[in-house]
């Protein structure tokens, strides 16, 4: 597979692709403060909820390596605080940014008898940790998915839970490159996935730099798809998962879901356990992301493509019900239903 870098940190500096600008051009952007993560995470030049998750580390490391040596803990636990807190408010549904943050915050309670130079040592491998970790979840869920997989397999898929929004080979499309390294024959079908167009413009663009077999087809087309049985399979990511599997992922997951249902078609959600939230119990209380209309209206369009001032509603992320997902794929192995009581062995029995 060419080497993709998604996200990485080298010389003092976060490297991200812009993903805002592929498919025209894969170019990298090199993040020195605290300020441009953020605006990267809001402007979704990174995004894709572990790819969040190594980016928040890394935004908080930026954030708090300039603060003074020798002032006391207290004061350096509260400029802490205030960062994580700015960067968990540059994007609310990916429950992993705020996993990455909560794990940085906790290393540093856990040695706040050290002195704060030290302490900032602790969070810059703690962040490469997180790194290095979802490199090998990737490809432990791979691995799992890859056995729900056979020979001339349909695959559907939304949004792009690929290289591009993990650190590296992805989770859903990690269990496609999986199943085609064992040999087996796969084609995909990517959703375009509006209204910013990550399957059109991302799961296209790395399936085919990975010579994988890849259709683009647009989001109002799957049903079709599904009554002519061109579809055998769905695979999608997560951005959240509550404790009894309503999960939240890219808007139109939900629809694919319903489809699925009535088409019998299997759907999988392939995810990690920090895409789990252990404080919410189903999917009502997962916060999803609204954002601006001029995406639905102008972003890709030469032209607005609807009146001025017209009025819209641009969701970002939609909850499907547990019961009409199939199984998960987590790094621990394939969950299947019924999943609560799974779900919490898996997050709490740890
Ligand atoms: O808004 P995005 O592009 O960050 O949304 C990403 C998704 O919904 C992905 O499907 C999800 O994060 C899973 S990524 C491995």
């Amino acid at each position: 597979m060419p080497a993709i870098k998604s996200i990485d940190w080298k010389k003092g500096r976060l490297i991200i692709i812009d993903q805002r600008q592929l498919p025209q051009r894969l170019k990298y952007l090199y993040l020195s403060d605290v300020k441009e993560v953020i605006r990267a995470i809001k402007r979704m030049s990174i995004r894709g909820a572990p790819a969040l998750a190594g980016a928040a580390a890394f935004g908080l490391f930026l954030g708090i390596k300039d603060f003074p040596n020798n002032k006391n803990y207290s004061c350096f636990k509260k400029k802490l605080n205030y960062i994580a807190h700015l960067i968990g408010s540059a994007r609310p549904t990916a429950v992993n940014l705020f996993w990455a943050l909560e794990r940085m915050l906790e290393r540093a309670e856990e040695n706040k008898e050290k002195p704060i130079s030290q302490i900032k040592i602790f969070l810059l491998k703690e962040a490469r940790q997180i790194l290095e970790e979802d490199r090998l979840t990737c490809r432990k869920m791979a691995k799992f998915g890859c056995h729900l997989v056979k020979d001339k397999d349909r695959i559907l898929t939304i949004c792009n839970a690929g290289i591009l929004a993990t650190v590296d080979y992805g989770t859903a499309l990690g269990v496609i490159y999986e199943a085609v390294k064992e040999g087996k024959e796969i084609k995909v079908f990517s959703l375009e996935t509006r209204p910013l167009l990550q399957g059109a413009r991302l799961t296209t663009w790395e399936l085919k730099m990975n010579n994988i077999d890849v259709t683009l087809i647009c989001d109002n087309m799957a049903a079709e798809l599904m009554r002519r049985r061109m579809i055998d399979k769905i695979f999608v990511g997560a951005d959240r998962i509550a404790l009894n599997g309503d999960t939240a992922n890219k808007i139109g997951t939900y629809n694919l879901a319903v489809l699925a249902d009535f088409h019998k078609i299997p759907f999988y959600v392939v995810a990690p356990l920090s895409s789990f939230d252990p404080n919410i119990d189903d999917g009502s209380s997962i916060p999803i992301e609204e954002r601006t209309p001029y995406e639905v209206t102008s972003l890709f369009f030469k032209r607005s493509i609807a009146p001025r001032g017209i009025k819209v509603l641009n969701p970002a992320f939609d909850v499907t019900p547990h019961n009409l997902i199939t199984a998960f794929v987590t790094e621990k192995g394939i969950i299947k239903a019924p999943f609560k009581e799974k779900i919490k062995d898996l997050l709490f029995k740890r």
